[in-house]
């Protein structure tokens, strides 16, 4: 019997000879470079594959993915792939995209102790703090917490165009920031409507003199 990673090369083979059969330049041309115009910044659920549910292809986006999609000013990681997607690939839009039935929503919600995720999850509960009235308003918790799925994406939203990356190609050229909700139950992406693309966008504390 196959063992489960075996599948995993197995299915690299039956793809790959697709792709060939369908473009014999297709590797050939992944060679010549990358030129994407949209940065991804998702969740790392497994359910939420960037570029299967934008029908993009190698090649069409820059992606970073972490629990919650979440923008951390001090992640290095993160930080490092907005840098090297704006000044070097020059992506055109930066694109946040949360989702609904998110593990990383549900557990900051709740008081259980989850370990070293508290870490992390303790930014998604500032969020929560931040919008405690709205959202305490809302009684259905399921409602409750779809809601706070849509303002954690915003409050990223606002957490990209705080970065001098962000500003400083506001500055010269035009680039868009963008938030937007999956839903697995039915595969539609819903564009929540919050998108910056100048400074004027951002609250003034945030802004640089550039
Ligand atoms: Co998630």
């Amino acid at each position: 019997m196959k063992e489960s990673y075996e599948r995993l090369l197995e299915g690299n083979k039956t793809w790959s000879a697709e792709k060939l059969k369908q473009d014999p330049d297709f590797f050939k041309n992944l060679t010549l470079g990358q030129n994407p115009e949209y940065l991804w910044i998702g969740c790392s659920d497994s359910r939420v594959p960037a570029n299967e549910i934008t029908g993009t292809k190698s090649g069409q986006m820059f992606v970073h993915r972490n629990i919650a999609n979440m923008v951390v000013h001090t992640d290095m990681n993160l930080l490092s792939v907005l840098y090297y997607a704006v000044e070097v690939l020059h992506v055109k839009h930066i694109i946040i995209c949360g989702h609904y039935g998110c593990g990383g929503i549900a557990a900051a919600m709740g008081n259980k102790d989850n370990g070293f995720v508290n870490n992390w999850l303790r930014n998604i509960k500032e969020v929560y703090e931040k919008h405690k009235t709205e959202l305490e308003s809302i009684t259905d918790l399921k409602k409750r917490e779809n809601r706070l799925v849509e303002l954690n994406v915003i409050e990223q939203v606002h957490n990209l165009s705080k970065t001098i990356v962000v500003q400083k190609a506001w500055n010269k050229r035009e680039l868009q920031v963008h938030g937007w909700v999956y839903g697995f139950n039915n595969g539609l992406i819903t564009d929540l409507k919050v998108m910056m693309d100048e400074i004027s966008d951002l609250e003034p504390i945030f802004r640089y003199d550039l």
